[in-house]
């Protein structure tokens, strides 16, 4: 056999070689225990902390805010995309476990002027639209036409 292809096949070895001992470092623990994935992360999943609840909780206690907002615009948005997560609100129903934002800023998150947003949300522009009160002071948030 040719010297230089003696020295290809022992150069694949080596590197077949380091592959193969490298490999057992960096495949993860329980990887293909189930399938292709690493069957630890079912576990590691199902115990994150709940942060959101189903969005028919809310109306348990608030139902008169719950059917306000179901006659308006704002009703296929979820309680808990104003209010963030509210599973610890719940369990301990106090103000300080819910958010409520009220400056203008937060309304412009949906509804400020922006050229790249689908224009199935109506804009306005925050510095320009009744600059001299906030939104909530004119718009209801849970029925923003009354
Ligand atoms: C078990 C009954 C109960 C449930 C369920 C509940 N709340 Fe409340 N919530 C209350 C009570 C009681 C208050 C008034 C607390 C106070 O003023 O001391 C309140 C107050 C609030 C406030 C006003 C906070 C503030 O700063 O004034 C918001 C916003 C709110 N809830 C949102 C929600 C959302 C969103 C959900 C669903 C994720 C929800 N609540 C589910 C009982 C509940
Ligand atoms: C578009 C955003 C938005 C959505 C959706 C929304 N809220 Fe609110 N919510 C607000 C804002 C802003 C305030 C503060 C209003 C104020 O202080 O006058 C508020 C205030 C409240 C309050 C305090 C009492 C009050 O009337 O001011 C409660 C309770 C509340 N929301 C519950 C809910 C529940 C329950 C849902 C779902 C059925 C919901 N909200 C959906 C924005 C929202
Ligand atoms: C999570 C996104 C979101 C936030 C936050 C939000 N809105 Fe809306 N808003 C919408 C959507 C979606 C509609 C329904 C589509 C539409 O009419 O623009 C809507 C509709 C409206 C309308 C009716 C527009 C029309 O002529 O049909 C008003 C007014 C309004 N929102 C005001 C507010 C105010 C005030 C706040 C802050 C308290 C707010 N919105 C926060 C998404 C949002
Ligand atoms: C002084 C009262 C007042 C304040 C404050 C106010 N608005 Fe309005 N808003 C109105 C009136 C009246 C209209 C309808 C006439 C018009 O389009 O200007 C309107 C219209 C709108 C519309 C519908 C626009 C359209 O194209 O149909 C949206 C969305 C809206 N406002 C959001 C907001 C937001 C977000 C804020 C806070 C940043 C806000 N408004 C502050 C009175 C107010």
């Amino acid at each position: 056999m040719p010297k230089h292809i003696l020295r290809l096949i022992i150069l694949f070895v080596i590197v077949i070689g380091l592959f193969l001992v490298a490999r057992q470092f960096l495949i993860p623990e329980s990887f293909g225990e189930y399938g292709h994935y690493r069957a630890n992360s079912i576990e590691e999943n199902a115990n994150h902390d709940i942060k959101y609840v189903d969005r028919a909780e809310c109306a348990e206690c608030h139902d008169d805010i719950a059917a306000l907002k179901q006659g308006g615009p704002h009703k296929n948005i979820n309680c808990q995309t104003c209010h963030g997560p509210g599973n610890l609100h719940i369990e301990d129903p106090t103000p300080e476990n819910i958010v409520k934002e009220t400056e203008r800023e937060f309304c412009g998150r949906c509804h400020n002027k922006n050229a790249a947003r689908a224009k199935l949300i109506k804009q306005i522009d925050i510095n320009e639209h009744n600059i001299e009160s906030k939104c909530i002071e004119c718009h209801n948030p849970h029925e923003p036409w009354n």
